[in-house]
């Protein structure tokens, strides 16, 4: 076999064998095919799609590139939670601490951000110290001693992923059903909870834009999770504006930690909660959403949520005085509010725009290995629906570079849709349930 063969046949758009998609992640994972053929062959699966039984082929074998974990004696059960990615998406750093502190494990495998999308492994890195690549022994050593543990794929776990994963951000290849399915469930297999809970984004702030797309991808993903033998669930929640006020990694996690602390936005609040209650009952902790919900308010509000957040980045390796001090975090020198140039109601802010300006700011990456900027970011204080009087403050801009800050002004004020009469807030956070 040859790579350049298996690109072409997808090129022109035939169906790849099962042995041809483990010859090519094989290769790729080991070295021996190089990224540009790698970017070639995601770039003609984004243009020309797979079937389902391609997709599964392709997550089995980024799964089985690495360990593939067997968590049933090291916890009676562990959940895991993933999104598909969105803006201001930081709901894994107040969830997973909450559903452990309930009395579920929680072991979950994280990516980094992608594209305009923000990604935990980059916002949990902004505390100093903090590890994201424990190996197989420490991340079951931390699911079995803490109950809690978010990691990213390592030489052990899905490194065909994490490759391809890192190489999709930059080469306009991460808007694909098979290869956002194939990446979200390789990585869920891979680090073996037997229950798993999907949040599959939708909006002009995801990957997926409409609905009609992001039910696909929940139906394959949830398909793919039973063919593996995991209980698997799928939320479908709405991203056409970002969610809560924080978008930049730094900015995210204080975000968070106040959410943890019984503070937060009411959406990104709202979110977490319908979440949280959905893993505990995914579980089989809790008999239904509503008992489940009440738990995860009870340990968002009395600390509970907090200690194991702490007891995590603990064990990780992060210095726990930066969650008592967030203000300690990485920072910007440069501050400052992007005020409305007149009244009106907001119509729209676009998600996507958002995020983009942040990662121009230095929050994501523009290529492979580019050093993130934690400190960077944007708050959002207005929500769609909201009225605003004329030089109100609606942005706040967290820069280090003053033309990037000029231009970061521009672009959000470029984000804003405004009406005269009365706009609806978003009609729903979520959309569904597929199981
Ligand atoms: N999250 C992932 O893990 N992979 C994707 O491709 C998109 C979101």
């Amino acid at each position: 076999m040859r790579a350049v063969d298996i690109i072409i046949k997808k090129r022109d758009k035939e169906q790849l064998s099962k042995a041809e998609i483990q010859y090519f992640i094989d290769g790729y994972s080991q070295g021996a095919i190089p990224d540009y053929q790698a970017a070639a062959l995601a770039m003609a699966i984004l243009l020309n799609g797979m079937t389902a039984a391609e997709t599964t082929h392709l997550t089995l074998a980024m799964a089985n590139s690495g360990d593939v974990l067997d968590l049933s004696g090291v916890v009676p059960i562990a959940v895991d939670k993933h999104s598909t990615g969105g803006v201001g998406d930081k709901t894994t750093l107040v969830v997973g601490p909450i559903v452990a502190a309930c009395g579920l494990p929680v072991g979950k495998m994280s990516g980094r951000g992608l594209g305009f999308s923000g990604g935990t492994l980059d916002k949990l890195e902004s505390i100093p110290g903090f590890r994201a690549n424990l190996t197989t022994e420490e991340f079951l050593r931390q699911l079995k001693e803490i109950g809690i543990v978010v990691t990213g794929q390592s030489a052990d776990l899905a490194p065909a992923d994490g490759k391809l994963y890192a190489l999709r951000d930059v080469t306009g290849t991460v808007q694909s059903i098979p290869l956002i399915a194939s990446s979200v469930m390789s990585k869920k297999i891979a680090s073996g909870a037997q229950a798993i809970l999907l949040d599959v984004k939708v909006g002009n702030g995801a990957f997926m834009e409409n609905l009609d797309d992001a039910r696909k991808l929940a139906h394959l993903m949830v398909e793919i999770g039973k063919l593996a033998g995991r209980k698997t669930v799928a939320l479908i929640s709405n991203m056409n504006q970002p969610l809560g006020a924080a978008v930049g990694n730094a900015l995210e996690l204080k975000e968070a930690i106040e959410t943890l602390q019984g503070g937060g936005p009411a959406d990104f609040v709202e979110h977490c909660l319908v979440v949280a209650s959905n893993m505990l009952v995914l579980g089989g902790i809790l008999p239904n959403e509503d008992s489940g919900r009440k738990r995860a308010e009870e340990a968002m509000h009395n600390g509970q949520g907090l200690e194991y957040f702490r007891k995590m980045v603990q064990a990780q390796g992060g210095d726990v005085q930066y969650i008592d001090n967030p203000e300690q975090l990485p920072g910007a020198h440069l501050i400052e509010q992007v005020k409305a140039p007149h009244e009106g109601f907001i119509h729209g802010i676009h998600a996507r725009i958002v995020g983009e300006t942040v990662v121009m700011l230095g929050g994501g990456r523009e290529k492979k290995g580019d050093v993130i900027d934690y400190g960077v970011g944007v708050l959002v204080h207005k929500k769609i629906g909201d009225w605003v009087e004329a030089e109100e403050n609606i942005f706040t801009i967290y820069a280090n570079d003053k033309e990037k800050l000029r231009l970061a002004h521009r672009l959000l004020l470029n984000a804003l849709t405004w009406a005269n009469e009365k706009v609806d807030p978003l009609p729903a956070l979520f959309y569904g349930k597929i199981m």
